[in-house]
């Protein structure tokens, strides 16, 4: 007698480049699970069955999940989770890779997140809270220039200002607690010490108590090169970044990741997910959290997964069954690097619906090309978005990853679309011989 193979479902949420590298890391692992993707791009439409509902319909997504009942449900994005998607999933008895709504205000709220980190000892910058105008500016005189100013919510990214003088933070003060130019995410600031240095990002598996870190990694912000101009959703990232050293990553495991885990369970929080910590490296080694996000980050994933080797659902299941351990993750030698192909005018406006193609020879220079912002239309792939794909070369050390990456980005063709070329650039210019 034959016994059919057991394939596992798995609903991955979201429809982004993350979400793509996502489907695809777990599409290699041997088990060889059946993936769907709602509501995907048509780089996910390649190796999984895309479900039309959005990644922010949460009553939609667990309407689907309960008739089809996924064996694992992965959630890409902070919106969904911040709604309370996991909560709804483990409600019907569902499995879910992803904090509860409560863990994800740890990106939902910094001013949770700050009055976390105080609680458990975990180096930030100091803040102020603040809801009135009155207390902000009389809050603001105890800080020197440049301030940070910060919207309390989920504000697209663009919630935080830089202020180099009093009037811009003043002004920046006014436009979130008077002007309600962020709505309810601006209805509380947070006034903050500028930390000076280079940004590193640190993914973390957790699973209520352990936490395993992915390799470090970094992402570049500005659309254009040498880190000018507009900010972005992220124009490339490299891993690992050597910014974060090797005697590092045990302090950021049991000073910034471990504490937070133990203060939210206290707080009766059980975290299972990703907890993604933005941490600013100073001059010499200090280690300070900018802020924490509660999934995989955009697009360092896109570099960071095509590093994991062996299986990856293993892990995943570990975080929900609270059993992670190190042996759980297996980390590939090579350095990864990915590059964003942009609509020419992202992030200000761009057109839409332009044809893609070199996709397959990109696919062969590089290592993988996930869609960012694309979508099927008469049986081809046109831009859907600003981020169009992003392009990962792995390599023997960065400068190769580098030189694979960009033998990729070349293959594409799309009319207008541009991308940076110095991704990378924060490793070579620390270290010339790398
Ligand atoms: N205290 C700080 N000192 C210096 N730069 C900061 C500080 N806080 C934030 N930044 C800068 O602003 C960016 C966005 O802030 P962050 O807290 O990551 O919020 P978000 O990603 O939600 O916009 C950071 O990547 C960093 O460049
Ligand atoms: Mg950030």
């Amino acid at each position: 007698m034959k016994y059919a193979h057991f394939v596992m479902k798995i609903l991955v949420i979201g429809s982004g480049g993350r979400e793509h590298a996502i489907a695809w890391r777990l599409a290699r692992d041997s088990g060889k699970p059946e993936i769907f993707c709602a509501p995907g791009n048509a780089g996910t439409a390649r190796i999984a069955t895309n479900v039309a509902i959005s990644a922010e319909d949460v009553p939609a997504l667990t309407a689907w999940a309960k008739q089809n009942r996924p064996d694992l449900t992965v959630v890409g994005p902070e919106v969904p989770l911040c709604l309370g998607v996991a909560d709804a999933f483990v409600a019907e008895g569902l499995r879910v890779f992803g904090p509860c709504q409560a863990g994800a205000q740890m990106e939902g709220s910094k001013a949770f997140a700050k009055e976390v980190m105080t609680a458990a000892g975990v180096p930030t910058a100091k803040a102020v809270i603040c809801t009135d105008v009155d207390s902000a500016m009389s809050a603001l005189r105890d800080f020197t220039l440049p301030v940070v100013i910060k919207a309390d919510g989920l504000a697209a990214g663009k919630g935080v200002v830089i202020a180099q003088t009093r009037d811009e933070a003043t002004e920046a003060i006014r436009e979130m607690l008077v002007d309600a130019k962020f709505g309810k995410a601006g209805s509380q600031v947070l006034i903050e010490t500028f930390l000076d240095g280079e940004e590193a990002s640190i993914l973390a598996l957790v699973d209520g108590e352990h936490a395993v870190l992915l390799p470090s990694s970094q992402d570049h912000k500005r659309a254009f090169d040498g880190d000018q101009g507009p900010n972005t959703g992220g124009m490339g990232a490299y891993s690992p970044a050597p910014v974060v050293t090797d005697a590092m990553l045990p302090k950021i495991r049991d000073r910034v990741i471990l504490p937070v885990v133990r203060e939210l369970k206290k707080r009766g929080i059980v975290y299972k997910g990703v907890l993604y910590a933005g941490l600013m490296i100073g001059r010499n080694g200090e280690i300070n959290v900018l802020e924490f996000n509660c999934r995989f980050g955009d697009p360092e994933t896109e570099a960071v997964l095509p590093r994991i080797g062996g299986d990856l659902i293993p892990a995943l299941q570990a975080c929900i069954d609270g059993t992670l351990s190190e042996e759980l993750v297996t980390v590939r030698p090579e350095a990864s690097v990915t590059v964003v192909v942009a609509a020419a005018g992202y992030p200000g406006s761009y057109e839409k619906g332009m044809a893609v193609n070199g996709l397959d020879e990109a696919e062969a220079a590089a290592d993988a090309v996930f869609h960012a912002g694309t979508k099927v239309k008469d049986g081809a792939v046109v831009t859907s978005g600003g981020r169009i794909l992003t392009v990962t070369g792995l390599g023997a050390d960065l400068r190769s990853a580098v030189d694979k990456a960009y033998d990729g980005v070349r293959k594409i063709q799309i009319a207008g679309s541009r991308y940076r070329t110095d991704i990378a650039h924060r490793a070579f210019d620390r270290a010339p011989s790398c």
